[in-house]
């Protein structure tokens, strides 16, 4: 029997200098897609998989995160003498269970690998998840789910992938498949952010992850890769091939947005709100003025 996956790491402690000023002040994984932080997505998905104990790693200057999962007495309070039951039941989904979520700090940034490293001591020896909370993604079956269900049949360690076009392969960890089983592919090596005309492939990796903890012991002894950075890719790459273990992609069933970055995250607010049954119609009539207004401008 396979341990069940039921800890996730969360790297949150990068800087979001991509969001300045707004990141001045707001953690990233705070700022919100239609009435939700970014982080709440990443929580939810992960509870549909089955996750129960919740680990971020964070930085300097990411209280409000801790605050968000926090009771808030006095609100809530507001709220109940106001009778605003739904919002209330709204507020619960933010609320963890005493003692289910910890928070490390990463003291230096030096990369992926690094922060995943610092959460080793609460892993101990047990399968484990990762999300970045970056990755956002749309899927009638929540991806970590998918990949829940695919590593009960492979075991080892599974990330999620996708391809992208080949030009973009430098800003991903790129898979080298040595069998495609349709869904779930088995990898040969990965490499992170290759140029394109050193890629193997175009498929990479989504931020989702199960590891198995030698990876953890990998990166005891890691040394930095690309960009200078220890990374998760180099960890998990030097599984490939072990006896019991070995490293598996799925293709996961959903739609991906990388709210790392501008185009995505507004990508990801249109689509998420085009979902909202409150919100359709107004959004949608609004989207087809600007295109019409835009054509007419052309
Ligand atoms: C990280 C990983 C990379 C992966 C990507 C997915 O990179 O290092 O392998 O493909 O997430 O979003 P980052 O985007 O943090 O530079």
């Amino acid at each position: 029997m396979k341990k069940k996956v039921t800890k996730a790491i969360f790297p949150v402690a990068g800087m979001g200098t991509r969001f300045l000023p707004a990141t001045k002040s707001v953690p990233k994984e705070i700022m919100t897609l239609v009435d939700r932080p970014l982080v709440q997505y990443a929580i939810d998905e992960a509870r549909a998989a089955g996750i129960k104990e919740f680990i971020f790693v964070t930085s300097r200057g990411k209280g409000a995160l801790e605050d968000y999962f926090d009771h808030a007495p006095q609100l809530e309070q507001e709220l109940r003498k106001k009778g605003k039951d739904a919002l209330l039941e709204t507020l619960k989904s933010t609320n963890m269970e005493s003692g289910a979520i910890a928070y490390i700090r990463q003291h230096r940034a030096l990369g992926l690998g690094h922060a995943v490293w610092c959460a080793r001591r609460l892993i101990a020896d047990e399968p484990f998840a990762v999300m970045l909370p970056d990755d956002v993604i749309a899927a009638d079956t929540p991806c970590l789910q998918q990949m829940v269900e695919a590593y009960e049949q492979t075991g080892g360690c599974m990330v999620a992938a996708m391809e992208v076009p080949p030009e973009k392969t430098s800003s991903y960890g790129i898979l080298d498949v040595e069998e495609d089983m349709g869904s779930v592919v088995k990898i040969k090596s990965m490499v992170e952010k290759p140029k394109a005309d050193e890629a193997p492939s175009n498929l990479a990796v989504i931020g989702r992850y199960i590891l198995t903890p030698s990876v953890l012991s990998n990166l005891n002894k890691m040394k930095s890769g690309a960009g200078g950075e220890i990374q998760l890719t180099d960890a998990i790459a030097q599984e490939i091939g072990k006896d019991n273990g070995g490293v598996y992609g799925l293709r996961f069933r959903g739609q991906r947005f990388d709210c790392g970055s501008k185009s995505g995250f507004l990508q990801a607010t249109v689509s998420f709100g085009l979902a909202r049954a409150e919100l359709r119609d107004d959004l949608a009539r609004y989207l087809h003025e600007v295109v019409a207004l835009d054509k007419a401008g052309q």
